[in-house]
Formats: structure tokens, sequence, C-alpha cells
């Protein structure tokens, strides 16, 4: 068995049926994981399903995870056919731009529920399968989908989002510390710029400032987010806990 490979593990991304998600699930899969992806709508649901299937077995099960009711009902449903989990991806996330003055409240509510509170219940629903998965020399895998606008200040007013990624980040370190000893370790990747529908409209106003400012003068490639999410979730990372990990091109990084 190689370093990365993830054959016989089992894998939940939330959020996987498009952008970063996506391909996440598309690397889990070709390293040999078997995954569950899930996002709220059906037809997104079966159409990326459908598209993976090229990759590997893929199952779809869709939910509203901004709620804590529908975590617990994913967690349920894919409890009902694993005895197991090995690696629960919270991808799902949402965002919004406004002026401070303007800033609703709505904005802190959508973006909270699901970028910071949903991968808290997401990860407690799923502890009974993500001890069953885990052992001591193979712990079991949360991966956190954070971003670098929870590590810098970022140019738009996106206040609640890089609040969000922010505690999501330092919810990461917490949680590793409390689930380590139940052999579950706990990381956060933090993405620069990758191309996916909430990114459209950035990287179409700055796209090619974005690439100017970033060190290796790119944004991120599928591949990139595939490396990182196979590196968490293999041999290879086994003993990675609590990191925060940016995958940004050094956008953020080397400001
Ligand atoms: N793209 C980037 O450059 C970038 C950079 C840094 C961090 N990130 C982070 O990466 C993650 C994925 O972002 P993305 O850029 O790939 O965005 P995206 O293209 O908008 O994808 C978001 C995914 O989440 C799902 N989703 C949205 N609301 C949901 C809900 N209430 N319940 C369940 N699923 C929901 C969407 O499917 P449905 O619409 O069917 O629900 C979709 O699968 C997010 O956490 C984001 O903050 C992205």
């Amino acid at each position: 068995m190689t370093l990365f490979d993830l054959s016989g593990k089992t894998a939940v991304v939330t959020g996987g049926t498009r952008g970063i998600g996506l391909m996440m699930a598309r690397g889990l899969l070709d390293a040999g994981a078997r995954v569950y992806i899930s996002s709220r709508k059906p037809a997104a649901c079966a159409a990326a399903a459908a598209e993976l299937a090229q990759y590997g077995t893929v199952a779809a099960i869709p939910a509203d995870l901004s709620t804590e009711d529908e975590c617990l009902r994913l967690a349920r449903e894919v409890g009902e056919r694993e005895q197991a989990l090995n690696i629960l991806v919270n991808n799902a996330g949402a965002t919004w731009a406004a002026p401070l003055e303007e800033f609703p409240a709505a904005a802190w509510d959508k973006v909270v529920d699901l970028n910071l509170k949903a991968p808290f219940f997401l990860t407690r629903a799923f502890l009974p399968l993500l001890e069953a998965g885990g052992t001591h020399d193979d712990p079991a895998r949360v991966i956190n989908v954070g971003s670098i606008d929870g590590l810098h200040v970022p140019s738009l007013p996106t206040y609640s989002y890089s609040a969000s990624k922010a505690g999501l980040h330092h919810l990461t370190r917490v949680l590793a510390r409390d689930l380590g000893p139940r052999q579950i370790t706990v990381n956060a990747v933090a993405p620069g710029p990758f191309e996916s529908k909430m990114m459209a409209a950035t990287l179409q106003e700055f796209g090619d400032e974005i690439t100017r400012s970033t060190p290796l003068r790119r944004i991120g490639r599928p591949d990139d987010m595939a490396g990182v999410a196979v590196y968490l979730s293999s041999r290879a990372g086994a003993y990675v806990n609590g990191a925060v990990i940016p995958v940004d091109g050094g956008l953020a990084t080397t400001l």
C-alpha cells in the first residue's frame, strides 16, 4: 500500500457537487476511497455523482446543512449504510459581500450557520462512525475547508465570511485536541483562489490582479485541492493534527 492509498476508506464530502468539494471528492475517489457527496439540490447531487462515477464508487445524499436537524439526518443516513467513516470533509460554504453600513443580519446567520456551525454539528453527529473508523495508527480524519480570508484581512467587505473562516480555523484546533485521544484528527485547509461558482464574479473582475500578486503567478487548480485532501486523508498525513494548511500559491502566506 503506498503512502497515499485510500483503498478501503469511506469519505463524506459536503458541498461535493461542484467547486472545491468536487475537486476533493475526485481526488479521494482517485486514491481509492468510496465517497458520499452531499449538497442541497438533488439534481446537482445526481449530476455530480454521475460525473464522479468514472473515478470510483460514489453516492449522493441531498441535505441542507444549514440546520442541525439536517446535519443529524445526513449522519443517520450514512450510518444506515456504513459501519464506519474514515474521512469527513466539511466543505460546504457560503459567502456574502456588502458595504459595512448595509451589511444585513441575514448575512451573519446564513454564513455562520453553514460555514461555522455546520462543521461542528456534522463532526459531532458523525463521531460514532468516525470513532469506529479510526485506529491508533490510522486515525479517522476531519478536514475543515477554511479560507485564506480567515488568515489575512480580505479586500472585499465579506465581514461574516472572514470571521466564520477564522472561527473555523480555531474550532479546528480545539477539536483536534479533544478528538485526538479518540483517534480522530482534525485539520483545516485554507484555500486561496480556485475557480468555482462562489469565486466566479471575483475572478472575472480581479482575476488578473490576483494572478499577478500571487508568487506562483496562477490561481489554484483542481489537483492542488485533490492533493491536500489525499495527503490529509492518507497514511502520509496520519500525524498531522490541528493544522491549518494554506493552499494559495503564497498569495496570503507571503503578504
Ligand atoms: N473557491 C475558492 O476560491 C475558495 C477559497 C477559499 C475557501 N473556499 C471555501 O471552499 C468551500 C467550497 O467553496 P466553492 O468555492 O467550491 O463554492 P461553491 O462553488 O459555491 O460550492 C459550494 C458547495 O456547497 C453546497 N452548499 C451551499 N449551501 C449549502 C447548504 N446550505 N447545505 C449543503 N450544501 C450547501 C453547494 O451545493 P448546493 O447549491 O446544491 O447546496 C456546493 O456544492 C467553501 O467553504 C468556501 O468558503 C473557496
